[in-house]
């Protein structure tokens, strides 16, 4: 990609309606841009990182044998009617009228639609453990929507949902979800911690939520300092100081961003709304269910705060919306800059990764300070003075620290 075909919407100022850094910093890196409350539209620059994201998801899910479906955005009020939710959920389901009069909701969550659904097409144990995944936008009317897309009203969720004959098998499924979670949380490269949490309006009785860690957190979690052992303060019965729980080590206080979680639902909702499959004795048995969901577009945010410095931000490798910025310095005057630019960038393009090329017209220092901002991992100055001595300079976005690489060595390098 070459920037002048690019939409860079760069700024340097700090958005006045930002409260945290990640917001800020997508504004000004011209990821999002704000629609209404709590509402936001996706630029090229944020929906290539997005996009990243939900692969790396879709990668770890489908591994597990789960099946990706996509089931309709707009939901039925009989569905939530089965279930006790659409006098239970509140103002935060925004509720629609259609043109008939027919009540229906835009989904905030799935487990309603997912059990209809199922409840058709699974009727014998042999079709047992199933797991499905869809990969969605949810709509929840926020009582206070904020942070950007870390707090909005129509967010990206990846959703799960799995169905068991016994309690031994969801527990199996769980634990496969559980790492499936680490995995996915550990190649997006960020620090986190799983934390026993509280259900919620979702239910069931049994829950993990996996915690970004970062100041500006709106949870706060407990965690031992000798064992994995955590726990969010909403269900703590310790304090911080005291002796972890499992027995290893002290419990201390952090703050986290949730950007998943996973639930064993139980009966909750396949009873509730009378969905039965035959065993092997031809008796009808309530499945058990299974919840798992992550916030695809707050982990965008949420990868900000713990990755950021002065200049903007710092993009791990796995989710950066380019692999590379190669620089030219005035490439607009010098034909021997300009052509060894372009044919690096070929080359590096024909090699497989993201490459933009910066061909504005602008001054050198506008054009790092651009892709400094927009934290693309590694940047490659291409000027006249390194090419006399057949070199390029290569920065890394996070150190600063400038290599002088061969043009002949520097696509071994990437
Ligand atoms: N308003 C929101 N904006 C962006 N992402 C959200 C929002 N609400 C939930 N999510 C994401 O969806 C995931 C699964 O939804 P879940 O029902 O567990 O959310 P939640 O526990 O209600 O979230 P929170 O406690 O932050 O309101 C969450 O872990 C979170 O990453
Ligand atoms: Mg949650």
């Amino acid at each position: 990609m070459q920037t002048t075909k690019y939409l860079l919407a760069t700024y340097k100022e700090t958005p006045a309606d930002a409260e945290i850094i990640s917001h800020q910093l997508m504004l000004r890196a011209g990821m999002i841009r704000k629609n209404a409350a709590g509402i936001y539209a996706w630029l090229p620059l944020g929906l290539r990182v997005l996009k990243k994201v939900e692969n790396i998801v879709r990668e770890e899910l489908n591994r597990t044998g789960a099946l990706e479906i996509l089931m309709p955005a707009i939901q039925p009020s009989e569905l939530w009617q089965e279930s006790g939710r659409w006098e239970q959920y509140g103002p935060e389901l925004l509720r629609i009228i259609d043109r008939h009069k027919n009540e229906f909701c835009f989904g905030p969550t799935h487990e309603e639609v997912i059990t209809a659904l199922m409840r058709n097409e699974l009727q014998s144990y042999k079709q047992l453990p199933i797991t499905l995944y869809q990969i969605q936008t949810k709509f929840r009317d926020e009582i206070r929507p904020r942070f950007g897309v870390m707090r909005s009203r129509e967010f990206l969720m990846k959703d799960a949902y799995s169905f068991h004959m016994t309690k031994a098998s969801l527990q199996e499924t769980y634990e496969i979800m559980y790492k499936t979670y680490q995995n996915i949380f550990s190649r997006l490269g960020l620090k986190f911690r799983a934390v026993e949490a509280p259900t919620g309006t979702i239910g069931g009785s049994f829950s993990h939520e996996f915690h970004v860690l970062a100041e500006s957190g709106e949870d706060e979690i407990l965690y031992s300092d000798a064992s994995d052992y955590a726990v969010n303060v909403e269900i703590a019965t310790a304090k911080a100081g005291d002796p972890s729980p499992d027995g290893k080590g002290t419990l201390h206080t952090a703050r986290g961003i949730e950007v998943g979680q996973v639930f064993q639902l139980g009966d909750k909702y396949s009873k509730a709304m009378g969905f039965t499959v035959l065993d092997e004795n031809g008796k009808a048995v309530v499945p058990q269910m299974g919840c798992y969901g992550i916030g695809v577009s707050r982990t965008v945010a949420a990868t900000i705060e713990q990755n950021h410095d002065a200049k903007g931000i710092i993009w791990p490798k796995a989710i950066a919306p380019f692999d590379v910025a190669i620089v030219p310095i005035n490439m607009h005057k010098s034909e021997r800059v300009r052509e060894a630019a372009y044919k690096l960038y070929h080359e590096l393009t024909a090699q497989g990764l993201d490459v933009l090329l910066d061909d504005r017209n602008e001054r050198v220092g506008v054009m790092f300070a651009d892709m400094e901002l927009i934290g693309i991992p590694k940047q490659i100055v291409v000027g006249e003075r390194g090419l006399d001595a057949g070199t390029v300079e290569y920065k890394d976005r996070k150190t600063g620290a400038v290599e002088h690489i061969g043009l002949d060595s520097i696509s071994l390098t990437l």
